[in-house]
């Protein structure tokens, strides 16, 4: 019987786009009813980026601040399933993907309705989709799959990368010298097979199971390094959040915070690694084990 599908996403550069057309392959293939919405805020983020806009953005990620959405239409009331796409910005969810979970139409669908999650980002997307979690359940959407695509490279490889296809709005090779930013464009492709495992538990109407299959075939994996050093920045980026609101004047602050960033990435972050592999990490193996279980789940 032929499904109904809601697709639902932001993308500014269009690679989350590129990720879920090839996610949805099969089940188009398989001649399922896709409803394709791309999302536009109101007044555009810049493309590319400036230093200034961009870093001005933190505090509307970090608070889950709306912007307003162009008006757009959903072509069903009930939907069998629906993909969010979503994106992170300064570990939290983007503020376009924010203002869709807030859009009351969206909430109505959300209710009672199986949903799939995919993420398209640099490297931390935890704490953005620990955030969307909460967004889903308060929706009372049935989270059953969870995929997150990112750069492979090391993370201040990616880091500098991200910035020049940011800064430059180009994606492509840093002085020819750094690899190519993003989430790589075989593994944009490779989406298809996890469509497949989507298009599978969709027909059989069965969508337990459906989670460790993507976590088998490698949809969603939680890198140690990486969870660690998010689960202190999200905190560090909450307390800068809070106080960069306050100030009339929020410039002199952003800069600082932009400065914070490239010293706790490039300095604070290998010394603290370095002291929690001695000391810390080999006598908490089981944490560690639950956190992976919790963050690259669906509940
Ligand atoms: C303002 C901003 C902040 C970002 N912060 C993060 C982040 O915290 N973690 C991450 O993995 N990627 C981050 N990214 C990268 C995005 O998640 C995403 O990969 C990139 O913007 C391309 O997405 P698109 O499909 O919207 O073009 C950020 C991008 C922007 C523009």
């Amino acid at each position: 019987m032929q499904k109904k599908i809601l697709v639902i996403y932001y993308s500014q550069t269009g690679q989350l786009g590129d990720i879920l057309s090839n996610l949805c392959k099969p089940l188009a293939d398989a001649g399922h009813d896709i409803d394709n919405v791309r999302v536009e805020p109101e007044t555009a983020y810049p493309f590319p980026w400036t230093g200034k806009s961009f870093f001005a953005v933190m505090p509307d990620c970090v608070k889950s601040v709306p912007t307003k959405l162009k008006p757009f239409q959903l072509k069903h009331n009930r939907y069998d399933l629906v993909i969010l796409g979503y994106q992170a910005w300064f570990l939290s969810p983007s503020i376009p993907c924010n203002s869709i979970l807030q859009e009351p139409a969206v909430r109505n669908v959300l209710q009672n309705t199986p949903v799939v999650t995919i993420t398209g980002a640099r490297n931390m997307w935890i704490s953005a989709m620990e955030r969307i979690k909460v967004s889903l359940k308060e929706a009372d959407a049935k989270l059953v799959g969870s995929m997150a695509l990112v750069d492979k490279h090391a993370n201040f490889v990616s880091f500098i990368t991200i910035f020049h296809w940011m800064f430059k709005g180009k994606k492509d090779r840093y002085l020819n010298i750094f690899p190519k930013p993003g989430v790589a464009d075989a593994d944009i492709a490779h989406c298809r097979v996890y469509g497949a495992t989507v298009l599978q538990h969709l027909e059989k109407e069965n969508r337990d199971g459906l989670q460790d299959e993507l976590i088998a075939q490698k949809a969603i994996e939680v890198k140690y390094n990486l969870m660690f050093i998010e689960s202190k920045a999200r905190k560090i980026f909450a307390v800068w959040a809070g106080i960069i609101v306050k100030k009339k004047n929020r410039t002199p602050w952003l800069v600082a915070f932009k400065y914070y960033l490239i010293i706790a990435l490039f300095i604070a972050a290998p010394i603290i690694l370095t002291v929690d592999a001695i000391f810390f990490k080999p006598f908490l193996s089981g944490r560690i084990k639950r956190q992976k279980q919790q963050y690259s789940g669906v509940n």
